[in-house]
């Protein structure tokens, strides 16, 4: 159930140039599943509609993450039932800006978990390619931190700021591209692939759209499944406003026309439903 709450900003750290990693003391924390996102509120009521950020990680109990422990009264917020959340974002304008400023102990205003996540079922037990380009990389953490199956985690980069590398490397074989290719393979993900002669049964991946069609191209090719979280512009977040539809294969059951809400219904799609 989503639940709009005021989070505390645990702790926050620059990661790379003008990306973000935030930990927040939420209890939406218990529910939260990968592939879902939050909707954090500017307090800048300029700034009028909350911006959907993707759950990168989740501590239920804080205790047992260090690094949240270094923020100090973890047991008390552990008894208290609250666990953590971590978002890793990109500066992309006001309201993204507003946030990198926020320091620990301030309160922080979330809406969430909102969306459908991926489906943890559809590659259990099998060889999988998790899949991240960019600011798509953060939601593939949680996701190979819950996925038990052999996970062969190709991440794509501008450069050699690899955000997160180090955590993913501890969750599956690591395959790194970089578009200027000062590290891992030149190129983009599907480079990586061939160039490391890779093959997988299902597909999870989160990125640009042009990584998204080239991964649904490769999918079909392949005859294999992929879930593709569409990381859309987005108004409400809450099925509201018709503000991020995408179009798809079949025509809904009760609106009877081809489009879902990229909020709602996503972000995860199987890509061959939808017509990117
Ligand atoms: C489901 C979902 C999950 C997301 N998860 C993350 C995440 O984990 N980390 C992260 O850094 N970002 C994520 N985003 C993108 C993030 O929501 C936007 O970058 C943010 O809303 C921009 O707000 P702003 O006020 O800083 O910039 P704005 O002033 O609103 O926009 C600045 C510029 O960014 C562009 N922009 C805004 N939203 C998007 C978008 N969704 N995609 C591409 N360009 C956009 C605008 O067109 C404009 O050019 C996610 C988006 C969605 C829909
Ligand atoms: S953002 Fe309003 S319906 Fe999806």
């Amino acid at each position: 159930m989503k639940k709009k709450e005021t989070a505390v900003l645990l702790s926050q750290e620059k990661i790379g140039p003008g990306i973000y990693d935030m930990w927040i003391e939420t209890s939406l924390a218990k529910e939260a599943e990968p592939g879902q996102f939050l909707c954090v509120y500017p307090r800048d009521k300029s700034t009028l509609l909350p911006r959907p950020i993707s759950i990168c990680q989740v501590a239920e109990a804080l205790k047992a993450d260090g690094r949240n422990t270094e923020a100090g009264s973890a047991e008390r917020r552990g008894r208290d039932g609250r666990g953590a959340l971590r978002l890793v974002y990109r500066v992309a304008g006001k309201g993204t800006a507003e946030f990198s400023g926020y320091l620990a102990g301030e309160p922080v205003e979330v809406m969430g978990p909102l969306g459908n996540g991926f489906p943890l079922e559809a590659g259990r037990g099998r060889k999988v390619f998790l899949m991240g380009g960019g600011i798509g990389i953060p939601p593939i953490l949680e996701l190979a931190r819950r996925l038990e199956a052999h996970k062969q985690i190709i991440v794509g980069y501008r450069d050699s700021n690899l955000f997160l590398a180090e955590d993913l490397e501890k969750q599956g074989e690591l395959y790194v591209a970089t578009e200027d290719g000062s590290a891992g393979t030149r190129g983009n993900v599907m480079d990586a692939i061939a160039a490391n002669g890779l093959d997988a049964e299902v597909i999870y991946a989160c990125g640009p759209m042009p990584m998204l069609r080239a991964i649904k191209r490769y999918a079909e090719s392949k005859g294999i499944p992929a879930y593709i979280s569409l990381e859309e512009h987005m108004a409400c977040g809450v099925g509201a406003c018709l503000g991020c539809v995408v179009k798809t294969v079949e025509k809904d059951a009760h609106s009877h026309v081809n489009n879902a809400r990229i909020c709602t219904e996503g972000p995860v799609f199987e890509a061959k439903d939808v017509e990117i």
